[in-house]
């Protein structure tokens, strides 16, 4: 793309209309904005994983692959429930937000249905792979930066040693294979392709896919000061709605609530308050008349 092609609105493909993809849209988008806030880390996790990523775009534009075999792909894994995708959709965004490159046209972001290629009919995954990765992400790196989301990759980048015979397993390498290969390429002529890939079954991944990542993180279930705050926003956005007693948002509540909640991940957090205010019968399901006993009582009654 040249510089005065820059200005030219960028095409993006069809999500509805295009086998294997479940998103495409244009970078920056407000709405994963509101997903990268709503993610509770500590440590610095999610500005370290801008950084990163931020450096990889950096790095793979200025020095030679065979130099730095840098594939720009970036592997969230960990528990279900612990933010890995919506991490993943707020990532594509921030990047997008910090690196903005000089005479090139907006970040386009894609996100692959894995489930839509491993399905497809037999023998079919192979050529379903090929076109996605060698066709429709191909065509968008070449038009500009873009941001892939591999979600549940192991779905298909499915270790190819642990292959039953039952699962058509012919088929299967040769998609893994296809996978590979086709990554390897974009990697090497793009430099501004970046891939999220997500998974919670590290162990059921294609070994070769984790060695092409530069970086492998590992999203921890949340602790005691994330499942505060955490807590505190959900119950933030339901009084919003539902004015209830202030008493439900008190830190001596969010700090009760925390210790209640040991061991549950971010979507069971968010989930039990919608389920507390359920759990009084006197209160009839309104939210406004959730208590702080009903909340510490379905928090610590959540199935770990
Ligand atoms: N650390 C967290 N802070 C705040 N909210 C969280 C956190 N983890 C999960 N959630 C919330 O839980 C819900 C599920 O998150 P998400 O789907 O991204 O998890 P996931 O790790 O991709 O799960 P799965 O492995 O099942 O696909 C979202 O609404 C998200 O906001
Ligand atoms: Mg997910």
């Amino acid at each position: 793309m040249t510089a005065a092609l820059a200005h030219v609105p960028r095409q993006i493909p069809n999500p509805e209309a295009t086998p294997g993809l479940a998103d495409a849209r244009l970078l920056p988008d407000d709405a994963f904005l509101r997903d990268w806030d709503a993610i509770i880390l500590g440590d610095d996790v999610k500005e370290r994983l801008v950084r990163q990523a931020a450096a990889a775009v950096r790095i793979r534009s200025e020095v030679a692959f065979t130099d730095v075999p840098l594939h720009g792909v970036v592997l969230l894994s960990g528990p279900p429930g612990v933010g890995k995708t919506t991490l993943a959709r707020g990532l594509a965004d921030r990047v997008a937000r910090s690196i903005r490159l000089a005479g090139r046209p907006p970040w386009a972001f894609l996100e692959v249905d894995p489930h839509a290629l491993a399905s497809s009919a037999l023998g079919k995954s192979q050529k379903s792979v090929h076109q996605l990765f060698n066709v429709v992400i191909a065509e968008q790196a070449e038009m500009g930066p873009t941001v892939v989301l591999l979600d549940e990759v192991e779905t298909l980048f499915t270790d190819r040693s642990q292959l039953s015979m039952d699962a058509n397993p012919i088929d299967v390498h040769r998609a893994v294979d296809a996978g590979l290969v086709a990554l390897d390429a974009l990697a090497r002529r793009h430099p501004d392709l970046l891939l999220l890939a997500t998974t919670n079954y590290a162990e059921a991944l294609d070994p070769a896919l984790a060695s092409r990542a530069d970086l492998l993180v590992q999203v921890p279930l949340p602790d005691l000061a994330a499942r505060r705050v955490i807590l505190g926003h959900t119950l933030a956005a339901l009084a919003a709605a539902f004015p209830a007693s202030p008493e439900l948002t008190s830190p001596r509540t969010l700090q009760a609530a925390a210790e209640a909640s040991d061991e549950l991940d971010g979507r069971k957090l968010r989930k039990a308050v919608a389920e507390a205010c359920a759990y009084d019968p006197m209160a009839g399901g309104h939210p406004g008349r959730l208590t702080v006993e009903a909340l510490l009582a379905t928090l610590r009654g959540v199935q770990r």
